[in-house]
């Protein structure tokens, strides 16, 4: 059984996902061990607390610098011997120590179809705008993993979802949530954890 740490910085419907596929057994190799939060109070922490799963904040203000607080990250993941760390949600950048300290271990969910809409600045809404904005008939998520240049790792799963009339960023982020990221990302981390050595 791999043990999965979670990085997160809201809501946590990705992280919800996940262990709502562990139950399911549509993962089955691997467990949720702990839950990291960049910010007090978001409701990811309640879904693990309410799930028996450790929920921790490590906020960057905490720190001197971003190496001390990616330093943090990392120390936290080791002592959890965690073998997976999925950004679900997460809104900071992956320091050197953690990239170093897993190498292609690292993985995290897109809500659109890169190459498009992704890079710095590209997070939440504004990705659902800037695909409106466009007039692309299609979006949707990927699940990529993470290295140093942002959202640019290698892909491993992606997810079309048709842009319909009328939609709102808002109604397109919940309509690529529910039909892409819940699913695609619960499978990428099964698939990944089943052929850890
Ligand atoms: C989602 O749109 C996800 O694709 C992006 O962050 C948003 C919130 O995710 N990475 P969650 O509900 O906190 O999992």
């Amino acid at each position: 059984m791999k043990r999965i740490g979670v990085l997160v910085s809201g809501g946590g419907t990705n992280l919800q996902a996940i262990i709502d596929a562990q139950h399911s057994g549509i993962i089955k190799s691997g467990e949720v061990v702990t839950v990291v939060s960049n910010k007090k109070g978001v409701y990811a922490l309640e879904r693990a607390k309410q799930n028996g799963i450790e929920g921790v904040v490590i906020e960057k203000k905490a720190f001197a610098t971003p190496e001390d607080f990616d330093e943090a990250l990392t120390a936290h993941m080791k002592s959890r011997n965690v073998d997976l760390i999925v950004m679900a949600g997460f809104l900071c950048i992956a320091g050197d120590k953690l990239l170093e300290a897993y190498p292609d271990r690292i993985i995290n969910i897109h809500p659109s179809l890169i190459p498009s809409f992704c890079g710095p600045g590209f997070y939440g809404l504004k990705v659902h705008e800037a695909a409106l904005n466009y007039g692309v008939k299609v979006s949707g998520a990927t699940v990529h993993y993470v290295n140093k240049v942002v959202d640019g790792g290698r892909i491993i799963a992606q997810k079309a979802v048709y842009v319909q009339d009328g939609d709102t960023p808002e109604i397109l982020q919940k309509r690529i949530m529910e039909e892409a990221e819940w699913k695609i990302l619960p499978e990428a981390v099964e698939k990944i954890c089943s052929s850890l050595k």
